[in-house]
């Protein structure tokens, strides 16, 4: 048997009380000259909370495999609850949203800097490097920069990818060049976004082009998810091909990784990467974030037949608890057998803010490694220690 520390320390305060009023309760006889009546023994001190188990700091764990990231812009990462995980755990971070178009690019002939600069500021004086998301891009983007001619918004592209890249030149160490540059349907290999619209493919060649002109030592990234679909990563691979045959500037492939506790299989992560490493390209985790939730495609597209919030449910909260420890460890076991596999990124730091209490539907969602308070998850334990076996 094993006996517990904390217990035998309680025991061993609590004796005297025991010892002192006897079973029957203190003052209980009718003696001729009553002792003075001591005070009621107090209840037993309920035993605290065992101790949360904590994990080794991840990118220690995991410094031979892959760089550790977090998404955060500076009031997700100076957060009370997130800073000190952030810093234990990660070598990279991420900016949420500081970074991208609307935000830096407001507004035609100016550019925001001051969020962005401040968290290059924080994170090279905590040693932590950068990644650069994004600068091309369907969503987040202002209107003026897909206005104008082709000729002109060609020239708007290629101007706001070297001043933005330029910028942060030597502080950035890769960039998410394109993001989400894939259909989702089989009507074709591209998104029909404006830029497809308007440049067709070659909007991506000539954001790749200006970046490492900008930056020949920043990485290049297209960024996309849905790559653990194999139908969607063969479009992808698609473009892919398309980018090597121009010659573009292509170094690497961003995958968002936005999955749940039961999609998808670990094999079709698997899959994704050798297939890229196959190409001779570097592979990201770039989004990682486990839902409690396997919607339907009707969720996404009109926010109907959403799963309910089940974090108000102790049994239902505790098996998907379990099943996305599984599902992360799974993952991660995945992760570690690819060499061309160079950073991991959680699309978050605690699960006190996530993305994914409003997307894509306002609920309760709890899919990252740390839990509300900062605290170390099964999930977390479950990619540290291959005994551990998730409750
Ligand atoms: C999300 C952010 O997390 C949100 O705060 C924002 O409101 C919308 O964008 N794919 C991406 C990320 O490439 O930029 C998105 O981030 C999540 C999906």
């Amino acid at each position: 048997m094993t006996i517990d520390r904390r217990h035998l320390l309680l025991g061993s305060l609590s004796l005297p009380v025991f010892t002192a009023c006897g079973g029957g309760g203190c003052g209980s006889s009718a003696a001729p000259t009553p002792a003075p009546t001591p005070a009621p023994a107090p209840a037993p001190a309920p035993a605290p909370a065992p101790a949360p188990a904590d994990v080794p700091a991840l990118k220690t764990y995991f410094a031979s495999n892959f760089k550790i990231g977090m998404a955060a812009d500076p009031n997700g990462y100076k957060n009370a609850i997130a800073n000190p995980v952030i810093l234990k755990h990660a070598n990279s971070i991420t900016a949420e949203n500081a970074f991208k178009p609307d935000a830096i690019g407001r507004t035609a002939g100016s550019y925001n800097w001051a969020t962005a600069d401040e968290l290059i500021t924080w994170a090279s004086a905590n040693g932590i490097a950068v990644r650069g998301h994004t600068l091309c891009w369907h969503s987040q983007t202002p209107d003026w920069l897909t206005t104008g001619t082709a000729a002109e918004v060609r020239t708007k592209l290629e101007t706001y990818v070297r001043d933005v890249v330029t910028h942060f030149k030597g502080k950035v160490y890769c960039w998410d060049v394109v993001n989400e540059c894939t259909s989702d349907d089989a009507s074709g290999a591209y998104r029909n976004s404006k830029w497809y619209q308007i440049l067709g493919a070659d909007y991506i060649e000539i954001a790749l082009r200006a970046a490492r002109a900008a930056d020949p030592d920043a990485k290049l990234f297209i960024n996309d998810y849905g790559t653990e679909d194999p139908a969607k990563l063969s479009r992808l691979m698609t473009i892919v091909a398309d980018m090597q045959a121009r010659g573009a500037p292509l170094d690497g492939i961003g995958h968002q990784l936005h999955v749940n506790v039961s999609w998808p299989p670990a094999a079709n992560v698997d899959n994704a990467l050798r297939s890229v490493a196959n190409k001779g390209l570097i592979n990201h985790v770039t989004e990682l974030d486990v839902s409690l939730y396997n919607d339907p495609g009707a969720c996404y597209s009109n926010k109907s037949s959403c799963l309910a919030d089940v974090t108000g449910d102790t049994a239902a909260l505790a098996t998907a608890l379990k099943q996305q420890a599984l599902q992360y460890r799974a993952l991660f076991n995945v992760f570690k057998q690819h060499p061309s596999l160079q950073s991991v990124t959680t699309w978050g730091i605690a699960d006190n803010s996530t993305w994914l209490t409003g997307f894509p539907t306002n609920r309760g969602n709890l899919p990252l490694l740390f839990d509300k308070t900062g605290g170390a998850k099964s999930a977390a334990r479950a990619i540290t220690d291959d005994a551990y076996q998730p409750t």
